[in-house]
């Protein structure tokens, strides 16, 4: 009974990963540059190669990669020493956070 449990459990969920998977954000490198300029460069600069050592640079990285710590940011399962980056986060939507990462990914 238990076994018959589990596999229509796995049926379930794999069944709603498929039509989250029907459904996907599409980026837009444009919005994701506009926002960037005004919120993100002053510290990781426009092209995610900042200035200061002390920001990371998120230039080439993966959109997949940049999506997951921006939304960790903004969830607060990921955190930095003075939260400025939960406050950078806060207000990104869904959309936001894949402009914004397509963006940094495209950048060399
Ligand atoms: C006031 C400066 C500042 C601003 C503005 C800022 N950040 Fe950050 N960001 C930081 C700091 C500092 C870190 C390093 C946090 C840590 O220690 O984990 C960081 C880390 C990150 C990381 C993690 C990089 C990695 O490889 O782990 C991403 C992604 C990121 N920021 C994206 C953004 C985005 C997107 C914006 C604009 C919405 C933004 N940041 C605005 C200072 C800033």
């Amino acid at each position: 009974m238990r076994k018959i449990l589990l596999v229509c459990g796995l049926l379930v969920t794999s069944g709603y990963a498929f039509s989250q998977a029907a459904a996907p954000i599409k980026p837009d490198v444009k919005a994701g540059e506009a926002k960037v300029k005004a919120v993100c460069s002053s510290c990781h600069g426009m092209d995610g190669n900042g200035p200061n050592p002390q920001y990371p640079s998120l230039k080439g990285q993966k959109a997949e990669y940049l999506k997951k710590q921006i939304s960790d940011f903004k969830s607060g399962k990921r955190t930095n020493d003075n939260g400025i980056m939960k406050a950078m986060t806060a207000t990104l939507t869904d959309q936001d956070i894949a402009n914004i990462a397509e963006y940094f990914s495209t950048k060399k």
